[in-house]
């Protein structure tokens, strides 16, 4: 019990230089999933089906916004960048129509999910 107090105090430390990292890399937005792993929810039945289906929740369309957000931060193996932010800003805008509950969203999340015309341009083969 004697060790508490400057333990405490070293923490305390620690946890202030951390919330200096964060922020930093903050500034960076660095995306906290790969591109890869966002497509994992491209496969089928997964959430991006869901979202077109109509069987997703509130929460879950929510998240497929965060996750095309994330998306257009991330840096692609080939391709212009250019094209690159027209195509993720073109998912995140349909996806958050779905998620306002607009008519129009699921045909716009159609169209913007392409995934071949994404990959000919920006996965590398
Ligand atoms: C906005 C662009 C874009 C769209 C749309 C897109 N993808 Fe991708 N996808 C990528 C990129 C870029 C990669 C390569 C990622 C890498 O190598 O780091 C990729 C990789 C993948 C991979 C390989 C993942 C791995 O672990 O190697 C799969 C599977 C995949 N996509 C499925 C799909 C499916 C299915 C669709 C359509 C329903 C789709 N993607 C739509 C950009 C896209």
């Amino acid at each position: 019990m004697t060790r508490f107090v400057p333990t405490c105090v070293f923490a305390l430390a620690c946890a202030t230089s951390m919330m200096g990292v964060c922020a930093s890399s903050r500034a960076d937005e660095k995306p906290k999933h790969t591109i890869k792993e966002i497509m994992k929810e491209h496969k089928k039945g997964a959430l991006k089906d869901k979202v077109l289906e109509g069987t997703a929740s509130a929460d879950e369309k929510k998240k497929l916004v965060e996750l095309y957000t994330e998306l257009g931060k991330s840096k692609p193996p080939k391709g212009s960048e250019e094209n690159w932010k027209k195509l993720s800003d073109a998912l995140v805008k349909a996806a958050k129509e779905v998620a306002d509950g607009r008519d129009s969203g699921i045909d716009d999340l159609k169209k913007a999910v392409n995934c071949g015309a994404c990959h000919s341009a920006h996965k590398a083969s």
